[in-house]
């Protein structure tokens, strides 16, 4: 679809950027705060490159107000980041620790201060370790109370200052990643078990969708969905159906469940073929029926490409580039299904990510025909080397012009007539990249500090500061 003239974008859309809890907050073990699921798995040797962790991070829990004014400073309309659950509750339920709620109201009331609107993330993946002892986390059924009652004390204490929430960030990464791929805690390495706690985790998200009904009426909440578009290898019939298996089995598979409360039934006559399908007990589905969103918040940074593959084809293990020397794409699939091939049309960046502005216009236009649901974009950004240069300088152009690219996209998403209610760049400052350290970089603001030395950790505007600055300045009409 080409237009002669792009909508502008409306002039209450919220410009903003994200980050989570323990890419940034450190103070790991401070006022309260018990270990969570992140804190103990970066201990194990190998997981993480060179051996990072975020037990200081990027000290935001102590800096939080240079770091807001700093948001201020560029101009940002809203700031999604998430909280930490074992600050809350420690031991995951029971009695609030007041010292942990105390720093978000804090951090809360500094962003109202500047007129930034807040957009609260429930969960980023740091799970109480306490409830991972007690009952398995996403595989006891007791985790759907517990984050019930987590998720109301939240909504109960901030209904008045925030209207934004976000439920679970990427249930599709943090179960495949942890109980298929066994990269993420828990580390384990079974597709029954995934496919279970994968659905605890719907049931889980549903009921606290229907908890803020109550508490808070007239907010806004979604979950945060990693949405990479499936696209076909070729225009053989067998890779536009293998294309489609992509899309029902990585993507439908989740939002379908969001949006209507069922699962794609193609996708569930085939785990119920192999023995992998989710127990459903009597009043699963209702629950599920009863979470629908407001809005499908959008974690966008790659597309799929997609290959037929035949039933007896064999998938070594998933094999991700952590250390951002680029070239190491390894093909990987689902047997009978489909495989993921390297797009040859796109360029990628250092680790392997490929680079696909078109690809969030197309994600954004599936969710308006399928789910008619407003657009939240979570997430979308760049991870690259950056280069402190002399005089405090970062010239990060190529940042410039992958966002830029991006938002030109969204422009013509929603001139195709998206309802599209903000974009968060990923991130604010540079953070903790998880499993591949510090130096894959995706902030506005540097952070001086690498993987071996915690150094002054100096915030410093990139040239990438000014340039969203101005973007924000002008609704998005200087890009
Ligand atoms: C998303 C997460 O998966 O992508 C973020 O919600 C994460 O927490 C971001 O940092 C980028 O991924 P990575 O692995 O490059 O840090």
């Amino acid at each position: 679809m080409y237009h002669t003239k792009l909508d502008r974008f409306p002039n209450d859309f919220l410009w903003g950027s994200a980050s989570a809890s323990y890419q940034i907050e450190g103070a790991w073990d401070e006022d309260g705060k018990a270990p969570s699921v992140w804190d103990n798995f970066v201990q194990i040797p190998g997981k993480t490159f060179k051996g990072t962790n975020g037990n200081v991070a990027v000290d935001h829990y102590h800096r939080y107000m240079e770091d807001v004014a700093l948001m201020a400073e560029m101009g940002l309309k809203a700031y999604r980041f998430s909280v930490s659950w074992s600050r809350i509750f420690p031991t995951g339920t029971g009695e609030i620790n007041e010292e942990g709620m105390q720093f978000y109201e804090r951090l809360i009331d500094e962003l109202i201060r500047y007129g930034i609107e807040p957009i609260v993330t429930l969960y980023h993946w740091d799970l109480p370790q306490a409830l991972q002892d007690e009952y398995g986390g996403w595989e006891s059924r007791e985790i759907i109370q517990d984050f019930n009652d987590y998720s109301v004390a939240l909504f109960k204490r901030f209904k008045d200052k925030v209207n934004y929430w976000v439920t679970l960030n990427e249930q599709n990464v943090f179960i495949s990643h942890g109980y298929e791929h066994a990269s993420h805690p828990p580390g384990v390495r079974d597709r029954k078990r995934m496919y279970e706690a994968n659905h605890i985790a719907n049931l889980a998200n549903a009921k606290a969708t229907q908890s803020f009904r109550q508490i808070i009426p007239n907010g806004k909440i979604g979950p945060s969905f990693a949405y990479g578009p499936a696209y076909a290898y070729s225009s053989k019939p067998e890779d536009v159906l293998a294309s489609e298996n992509a899309e029902e089995f990585n993507n439908y598979w989740w939002m379908d469940v969001y949006s209507w409360g069922v699962y794609p039934k193609t996708v569930w006559k085939h785990l119920e073929k192999y023995g992998l399908a989710p127990t459903m007990e009597a009043g699963d589905e209702a629950l599920l029926k009863a979470g629908k969103p407001d809005f499908m918040g959008v974690n966008y940074y790659q597309t799929g490409t997609f290959t037929a593959s035949p039933l007896d084809e064999e998938f070594g293990d998933v094999k991700e580039n952590h250390d951002g020397k680029k070239g190491n794409f390894v093909e990987s699939g689902n047997a009978g299904l489909y495989k993921r091939k390297r797009n040859e049309a796109l360029e990628t960046t250092n680790w392997d990510w490929e680079i696909d502005p078109t690809g969030l216009r197309i994600g954004l236009r599936r969710i308006t025909s399928r789910y008619r649901l407003p657009v939240l974009v979570t997430e979308n950004g760049l991870g690259e080397f950056d280069k402190l240069e002399e005089n405090d300088v970062v010239n990060d152009d190529y940042r410039i012009d992958y966002i830029r690219k991006h938002i030109k996209q969204l422009q013509a998403a929603v001139t195709d007539g998206v309802d599209l209610l903000g974009y968060c760049t990923w991130s604010f400052t540079d953070l903790l990249s998880w499993l591949n350290g510090y130096q894959k970089r995706y902030g506005f603001v540097y952070i001086n500090r690498d993987e071996l030395d915690e150094k002054d950790m100096k915030r410093i505007k990139k040239k990438s500061f000014y340039w969203y600055q101005k973007v924000i300045e002008s609704n998005g009409d200087t890009l």
